[in-house]
């Protein structure tokens, strides 16, 4: 299990990092173009901090180019770059011939079929977007458990890393739905280790004292 941020500000990965519970850093092409910097080298800063995987979506047009960018971004830190690369068929066959140089991930994945070739192609990660799930398919989490069942049934290494978390709750139905790991952005990384009525035991705690 390990809980990643899903964020490229560097001083939001410093922030995490310093928790000491950290497992790594997820980046997309929204979050990259959100933060300030040119893209490698937010990634080679993250990298210089992370305490384990940085993920980077490659985003270049053609599936040539995108093995081309996938390279060169790995090339970065290859003890800790994993390539994000968004599920489809071509996708499939870019992961399946690069995944045993570079860690892979395939991420948008929103079936068990796909899970089930991403698996094949030998991605060490498959990424479902869980709230996005839950808005446009009805249920994240059956998404989550659908997809632990079909990696259960390849009998392949790759683990699921729910993103797309919009809440501790569904942080945690994620994670018992089958979810090997998390990426959450920083406010509600920060939130779960609250409670409202941990708050109020405390309070009481300190008016004894
Ligand atoms: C992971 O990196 C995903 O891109 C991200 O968690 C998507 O989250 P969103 O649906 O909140 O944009």
């Amino acid at each position: 299990m390990g809980l990643f941020l899903d964020s490229a500000k560097i001083e939001e990965v410093r922030q995490a990092v310093e928790f000491g519970f950290l497992a790594g850093v997820t980046t997309n092409p929204t979050i990259m173009a959100k933060a300030k910097g040119e893209p490698k080298d937010i990634i080679r800063q993250i990298c210089a901090i992370a305490p384990g995987p940085v993920f980077y979506q490659v985003t270049a047009k053609t599936v040539a180019e995108r093995e081309r960018e996938g390279r060169e971004f790995f090339g970065i830190s290859p003890e800790k770059v994993v390539l994000k690369i968004p599920a489809t068929s071509e996708n499939m066959a870019l992961i399946a011939r690069i995944s045993g140089d570079i860690p892979c991930a395939a991420t948008a994945v929103y079936s068990g079929h796909q899970t089930l070739v991403a698996c094949e192609a030998g991605a060490r990660y498959v990424i479902p977007y869980v709230n996005r799930a839950t808005r446009l398919l009805g249920d994240g989490c059956k998404l989550v458990a659908e997809m632990a069942a079909v990696v259960r049934a390849t009998g392949k290494q790759a683990e699921i890393l729910a993103a797309s978390i919009r809440s501790a709750d569904e942080a945690t139905q994620a994670v018992l739905a089958g979810a090997n790991h998390l990426t959450l952005p920083m406010d509600i990384l920060m939130s779960l280790g609250n409670h409202p009525l941990s708050d109020a035991a405390i309070e009481e705690f300190g008016r004894a004292g």
